[in-house]
């Protein structure tokens, strides 16, 4: 194992450092194709003009990449996305439109729950099926008409890292595609995606640069039995995300709210014993989550911000700050991502767990 690990300790820390790598194989797949439906699959051709909704079933983290995209299909191809938990969709009397695409997020493609949620879906009459996979020839892919291959690699850590970012790479070529095809998105707005796209794995590097700061932090976590995220907007199910990881390794609780949720309920949970991540970019919403960190701040809980450059964030008394590229606009999501993820391996590796194989967990769920 030590060959195939190299200068790392574990799988996820390998995995997490090379997202820059599996994203740049992405995002070329990406780049060859130009945005055009011949990126899904022979068939998408023909099927994605059809499309007037999306709906999206997977697990685990697969579901926070489709939560991510459904504020990208609705801002940039303009049409209503829906996103649900694979176990939840199977067993319920969903309505469904045929015109609506269906779109399975899953790294193995051999979830139990999303495979049989897409079956499920078929019986209800939805004809237009997508999967976004990491594992070729699998069967989620194999029982849908169309397919985006994301190029991460094996991941061998049971928690998902570049598989995570990389579906977010597909999930975005796939709305900026419909968007497209919906003429919402002109030659110059394609334009910037691309290079949005271009920029992102040097981004990516550059947050995994954060690496002995966020390692720095993470002492401070290791002895605390809860940890709550904050995000808006785009950078919520970042926030999520940041909060399973931590779960799923360090054996913390932890929960993710919008920040904007926060006096409808946890508040009543902070004091100065309750760490609080804030993914904080500058974006449309920083002055909103300015605020929401106050009342944080005000009830003693302790601040832990992830803040790019612009955000103009200062360390105070229980106020700490680690300063995340500059805001890199629509794909800003991704390369948050990546500050979360070293955290919860820091915070695993400091409490001394199985980073790779923690405990009751399994790579592939392929019961029910
Ligand atoms: C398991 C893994 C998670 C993963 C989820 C969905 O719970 O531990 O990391 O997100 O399954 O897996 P999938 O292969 O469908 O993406």
């Amino acid at each position: 194992a030590s060959l195939e690990l190299g200068p790392y300790s574990h799988f996820m820390q390998k995995e997490i450092h090379e997202q820059p790598k599996a994203l740049s194989d992405t995002i070329e797949a990406v780049l060859e194709n130009g945005f055009a439906a011949g990126l899904f699959g022979a068939r998408a051709a023909e099927l994605l003009p059809q499309v007037e909704g999306v709906k999206i079933l997977a697990c685990g983290t697969s579901f926070y990449a489709g939560l991510t995209a459904k504020y990208w299909i609705e801002s940039i191809a303009g049409i209503s996305c829906d996103v649900e938990i694979a176990s939840e969709y199977r067993y319920r009397d969903a309505f469904a439109n045929p015109r609506h695409l269906v779109v399975t997020i899953s790294q193995s493609g051999e979830t139990l729950d999303t495979m049989e949620a897409l079956k499920y879906a078929k019986e209800l009459g939805h004809n237009m099926a997508l999967s976004i996979c990491n594992v070729r020839e699998s069967a989620i892919p194999r029982a849908s008409e169309l397919v985006f291959y994301t190029r991460a690699g094996a991941e061998i850590g049971v928690a998902s890292t570049k598989a995570f970012t990389t579906q977010l790479v597909g999930l975005f070529a796939l709305a900026v595609t419909l968007g497209k095809l919906r003429g919402r998105v002109d030659a110059q707005a394609e334009h910037g995606y691309q290079e949005a796209l271009r920029q992102l794995p040097g981004s990516v590097q550059h947050a995994l640069n954060l690496e002995p700061q966020i390692k720095a932090w993470s002492d401070k976590f290791a002895a605390k039995q809860n940890a709550l995220f904050l995000g808006r907007g785009l950078h919520y199910p970042i926030a999520l995300e940041g909060a399973l990881k931590l779960k799923e390794i360090s054996y913390i609780h932890a929960e993710a709210y919008p920040a904007g949720e926060l006096k409808h309920g946890p508040l009543a949970l902070v004091d100065e014993s309750m760490p609080v991540v804030v993914i904080a970019p500058n974006d449309a919403l920083l002055e909103k989550v300015k605020s929401n960190m106050q009342e944080v701040r005000a009830r003693g809980g302790e601040l832990f911000v992830f803040a790019d450059l612009d955000s103009h964030f200062s360390e105070s008394d229980g106020v700490h700050v680690i300063r995340t590229p500059r805001h890199v606009g629509v794909l800003s999501a991704i390369v948050h991502t990546i500050p979360v993820q070293l955290l919860a391996y820091h915070v695993a590796l400091a409490r001394g767990t199985d980073v790779d194989k923690p405990r009751n967990l399994a790579k592939s769920v392929t019961v029910e």
